[in-house]
């Protein structure tokens, strides 16, 4: 039986995490942050409203489960309570009984702000403040927001009230029996440790990070689901081996969520950069944070063995499968080639990544919009067919397949791992 269930990217963000939480949700006690502040943007839509949490867990707008920011997080005070009265002038009530914030989270400052926007430019961060807030934590002189709360002042009154140990609290609600969902914020490939440094994020967003940022033992967690988009998108910089069109052909396009029939026939024809466009466009591939476009490419199923590997996942979910209507062809990256040597491992370095050329397998693409469609065997054959070879590769089952962002889009394969 799953209780305590960890929800990671298995990708470079944006994989859908806060919709497939907004999803499970509804069978938990608590739903739990506990990396980054709010770099992340989680996009939830329920009933075609859409709601976009940066700090607060994507559990917020279950009414009755408590919601907690764990001390693995760095709070943006301002930030934090501008996302709670957006939601309470939208009628949510928020205030002790479903919010706990950890006193041993730290503060995101403007100094910290100032820092990142003058610094964070040669990663292509979101200039929020995260890198110089953890940069504080580590150097042992940041303030927490125990500290925050002690001292008067608009925001720490607002917020006092909700600060608290929650290593205790969540501790206490596992032993008790209590349904946990962990919600991960950025993703594997962004880990400071695992992932394509620098062009990183500062914390742990892998699922060991689930451990450390909440203050729970790595026994009580019961499972680990990767969340992974059918195709894959990173914003900001860094090595992209499967990416489609360059970072330099995407900055001149306009945003927009439509694309024209030549840029799906371009695609077609093998136009790397088109294939983005239409990726990007038929994804609405822009960030939820910074609205920066997203670059897009195929699959990676060496980056998701890698990301499978480092958070122990039992499953994964697979998002956006609807974006992938009309290629005709649809390409997988199985392997990569570096330096002419066969490569099945991710790299651990971005310089050698940057390397790599990827070795694709080709799969048959599908026509029909299947956004509405509430069964596997109800799928196009060849988008069964996609997800049975992605699946067949990972070497791990799909728990869940996304066919649109919102909450009665989801089609639940196997539920196993699942709370
Ligand atoms: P997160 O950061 O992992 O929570 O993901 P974001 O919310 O930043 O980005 C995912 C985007 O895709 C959001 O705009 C979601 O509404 C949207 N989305 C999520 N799942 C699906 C899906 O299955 N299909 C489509 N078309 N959009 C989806
Ligand atoms: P969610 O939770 C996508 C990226 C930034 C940049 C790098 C470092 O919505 O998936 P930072 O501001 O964290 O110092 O930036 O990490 N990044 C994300 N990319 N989704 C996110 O969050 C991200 N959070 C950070 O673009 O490349
Ligand atoms: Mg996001």
């Amino acid at each position: 039986m799953t209780n305590v269930l960890v929800i990671v990217g298995a990708q470079w963000g944006d994989e859908g995490k806060g919709a497939i939480v907004d999803f499970l949700a509804e069978k938990a006690d608590l739903v739990c942050r506990y990396a980054g502040g709010n770099n992340a943007g989680h996009t939830v839509v329920v009933k075609g409203k859409v709601f976009k949490f940066h700090l607060l867990p994507s559990g917020i707008i279950h009414s009755s489960k408590i919601n907690l920011l764990g001390n693995g997080m760095v709070i943006d005070p301002h930030v934090l309570c501008e996302e709670i009265s957006t939601l309470e002038k939208q009628g949510f009530s928020i205030d002790e009984n479903n919010l706990a914030i950890s006193s041993r989270a730290h503060v995101i400052t403007q100094n910290h702000i100032d820092e990142d926007l003058n610094k964070g430019g040669k990663v292509g961060t979101t200039g929020r403040g995260i890198g110089p807030c953890y940069t504080s934590k580590i150097a042992r002189t940041g303030t927490r927001m125990g500290d925050f709360v002690a001292a008067e002042g608009k925001f720490a009154d607002k917020l006092k009230p909700m600060v608290t140990d929650t290593t205790h609290l969540v501790n206490e609600s596992i032993t008790a029996g209590k349904k946990v969902l962990v919600e991960g914020a950025q993703a594997t490939l962004l880990d400071i440790d695992h992932g394509t440094y620098p062009y990183v994020t500062s914390s742990n967003p892998s699922a060991g990070g689930a451990c450390t940022g909440l203050g729970i033992g790595p026994t009580r967690i019961d499972s680990v689901i990767g969340i992974g988009k059918a195709y894959i998108t990173r914003v900001g910089n860094g090595a992209f081996p499967t990416e489609q069109g360059t970072p330099e052909e995407m900055e001149k396009e306009e945003k927009s969520d439509s694309c024209t029939e030549e840029d799906i026939s371009r695609a077609n024809s093998n136009e790397d950069y088109f294939v983005g466009k239409v990726l990007r466009r038929q994804g609405r591939e822009y960030g939820t944070t910074t609205g920066r476009p997203r670059r897009c490419g195929w699959f990676d199923v060496v980056a998701m063995k890698y990301a499978i590997e480092i958070n122990g996942m039992s499953a994964v979910v697979i998002t956006k499968l609807d974006v992938l209507s009309g290629l005709k062809k649809i390409k997988v990256c199985t392997a990569y080639e570096i330096d002419g040597q066969p490569v099945k491992w991710f790299p651990p370095d971005n310089n050698t990544l940057s390397h790599a050329t990827p070795v694709y397998e080709s799969l048959a693409g599908w026509d029909e919009d299947i956004s509405s469609i509430t069964s596997f065997d109800k799928l196009p054959l060849a988008a069964q067919e996609y997800v049975k070879r992605i699946e067949q590769l990972m070497g791990v089952p799909v728990a869940i397949l996304s066919v649109g962002p919102g909450r009665e889009q989801k089609i639940v394969l196997d539920s196993k791992e699942l709370l």
